[in-house]
Formats: C-alpha cells, structure tokens, sequence
C-alpha cells in the first residue's frame, strides 16, 4: 500500500487499544471511530487502509460501516446535524424540526449546504426516547430540544 491518509496519532491510538480486545479484528469499531473523527467521514481510501491495518478485505470493513447509522459513508459538513424522527420523538414535535432546519439551512434531509457547514439526516432511534424528542449535533447530544432553543444552537455555531 502506498502513502498512508491515517494520521500517526490515529496509529498511535491503535496501539494502544489492541492489548485490551482479544483479537486485532475487534478493533474495526473503534478504528472506524477513529478514522471518522479525524476525516468527518468514511471515505473507500480510508475502509481500505483500517482493512490493511487489521487485516480484513475492504469490502468487510464496508459491510461493516454501512451497518451502523453512525458512520459516514459520504461527505458530511463540519456540523452534522441527526434529528430522530422515530416514534416517541415524531410524537413530541421532531418533524417540526426537521422543517426548521431545512427551511432555515436551505436544504433537504440528506444535504449539506453549499459551505459544507451543515448537513442534516434523519435518524432512527438515538436512545434517548424518554427526553425525546433528541438530537445529535457531532457526538454530542441534545435532549427534550425545542424549536426556539434549537435557533439558539445554530446562531452560536460559527
Ligand atoms: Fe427518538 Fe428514541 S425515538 S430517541
């Protein structure tokens, strides 16, 4: 394999997570993780490099990826909004904000704006359906979130 795109600190950090799972496979997870903070997103160069990393055929490391909602097989922008829109969520008003932030951003559901700022997904079920409805803006999550308070949110995003 040619030039590496991973980071040495995303090497460094494998190093030292691999005595603590039983086999170096297991660490396909968080190496995805990783390899997602460090590029926003997940893109075939960067499957095929965790593959030949922890020995595993890129395709597998895709399966993989595309499995869980959370990985990004596709560009996103520097703050990825995940809107739950499942049931208990839906009931306390997220369709309502979903609307809000595509009119407001100018853009659908799967888009990112122009500035690749803001990308806005739908998303299944984030866990949190007792505070519904939630959010996730990057890793973070917010809870029992409001048309007015998500406003707030997006103005104090530069
Ligand atoms: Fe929205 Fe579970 S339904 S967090």
């Amino acid at each position: 394999m040619g030039t590496k795109i991973l980071s040495k600190k995303f090497y460094n950090e494998m190093i030292q997570l691999e005595p603590r799972y039983p086999t170096k496979v297991a660490l396909l997870l968080p190496a995805l993780h990783a390899a997602q903070d460090e590029f926003g997103w997940l893109s075939p160069e960067v499957m095929e490099e965790i593959g030949s990393y922890i020995g595993i055929h890129p395709a597998q490391v895709r399966e993989v990826a595309s499995f869980y909602t959370m990985y990004n097989l596709r560009p996103v922008g520097k703050y990825h909004l995940k809107i739950c829109t499942n049931v208990a969520c839906c009931l306390r008003g997220a369709d309502e904000l979903v609307s809000h932030c595509e009119k407001k951003l100018g853009i659908q559901c799967g888009e990112t704006t122009k500035d690749k700022k803001f990308t806005i997904m739908e998303e299944e079920c984030l866990g949190a359906c007792g505070t519904a409805p939630a959010m996730m803006l990057n890793n973070d999550y917010y809870e029992n979130l409001d048309v007015v308070q998500l406003d707030e949110l997006l103005e104090n995003l530069e």
